[in-house]
């Protein structure tokens, strides 16, 4: 873990003769989390005099901090590092700084299997972040958390911003542990000791829900070999194959539903900081359930859609009281931060969770990039 450094005083890159400079400035909300700023806010730009920054300089820059390590360091010691002043907004823009940046470091674009949810492709290795309905939050959660594959990094780039509401929230892993800990003691030991069973349960295509609009034949979720004019048969066998990669456990219900189990730790450890983190979606999938009056039996919402609760890895229930508390502590210690257009976020997946808060006007879009690691020394731990 690197110096006081660079990052207090910023970080300078010179690449052919054009520098770079990468200064620390302050958001609204920032927090302090084990001594370090929660996130991280870089103010990319030339010098004085030296005219504008220009996607393409940014992109150079970026990658020569990458290639010197820095990158890597910033996002151990930060969690997240957004990353403001280059001026392109453009999903073409985003697809340049987070090759340049996860490139430079040996890092490979993630795989995605399994997708309960909606992503356009934009550009080379750029979603649409959540599709769902501007009025519904999406709380906190890692990506792919309940799930045993997921990625290292998850980058975040605004390419449209709402005047009023839509920010991105960012909370913690690291914290979060802290304050489930300190709080529910009894809790975390039950899920330090148990682990987790994530369900999630994919509807048929042509049977999409009203708010959250996926099924398993989806190319991100089990149906990346699927073919038009597959009858339902074979659209099951494909999807089997590559449920079975993530899973042993799932099979097919009524309806031609797909339900998939997954079975996780709750807790980790981060590589690098050697800290435990809350590496999970338990506060993301109750708030979103609670939403929609489903953290009841028998857990379907308002929209229709099924909402099965995580439960420990016996099968047990996890007592709804702990969940809501966890998802009432994952909002108080998120960061909301309003981002501009072209500001880019790289999160590093294992010690940092993301949502969404919603908006009543005006656009937003934010795009995301997913990236993973295959050095041992960088992947996440078991607790
Ligand atoms: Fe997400």
């Amino acid at each position: 873990m690197g110096s006081v450094g660079p990052v207090d005083k910023g970080v300078v890159s010179v690449v052919d003769g054009v520098t770079v400079n990468f200064d620390p400035i302050e958001l609204p909300g920032q927090r302090i989390v084990h001594g370090n700023t929660f996130p991280l806010v870089l103010k990319m730009s030339k010098p004085e005099g030296e005219g504008e920054l220009s996607l393409d300089e940014a992109a150079r820059a970026l990658r020569d901090l990458s290639e010197r390590g820095i990158t890597t360091e910033l996002l151990n010691k930060h969690g997240a590092v957004i990353l403001r002043g280059q001026p392109d907004a453009s999903p073409r823009a985003m697809s340049v700084l987070v090759h340049a940046a996860e490139e430079g470091r040996g890092h490979f674009p993630y795989d995605q299997l399994g997708l309960a949810g909606s992503r356009t492709v934009h550009e080379k290795e750029v979603f649409s972040a959540s599709e769902a309905p501007p009025n519904l939050w999406i709380y906190q959660h890692n990506e792919y958390s309940r799930y045993t594959k997921f990625p290292s990094n998850i980058h975040f780039f605004c390419h449209a911003a709402p005047a009023k509401g839509g920010e991105s929230p960012f909370a913690h892993s690291a914290e979060m542990y802290d304050r489930v800990a300190a709080e529910l003691p009894g809790f975390l030991h039950d899920l330090t000791e148990k682990g987790l069973i994530s369900p999630d349960v994919y509807r048929p295509p042509g049977k999409e829900a009203k708010n959250f609009i996926f099924t398993w034949a989806g190319p991100l979720a089990f149906g990346r070999d699927i073919q038009p004019g597959d009858d339902m048969a074979t659209m099951k066998r494909k999807a089997e194959i590559q449920a079975a990669r993530l899973t042993p456990h799932f099979w097919w219900r009524d309806n031609d539903e797909l339900e998939v189990h997954q079975h996780v730790p709750a807790v980790r450890r981060h590589p690098a900081t050697g800290k435990p983190v809350f590496f999970n979606s338990l506060a993301g999938r109750y708030g979103t359930a609670y939403d929609r009056g489903a953290t009841d039996p028998p857990y379907v919402g308002d929209d229709g859609m099924a909402f099965p609760p995580a439960t420990y890895r016996d099968g047990s229930t996890i007592p709804k009281e702990y969940l809501h508390r966890t998802w009432e502590i994952s909002q108080e210690i998120a960061v909301l931060i309003k981002t501009q257009p072209g500001d880019l976020a790289l999160v590093d997946n294992y010690q940092v969770s993301h949502g969404r808060a919603p908006w009543f006007e005006g656009e937003r879009k934010i795009l995301v990039s997913m990236w993973d690691t295959d050095k041992p020394e960088e992947k996440i731990l078991d607790l």
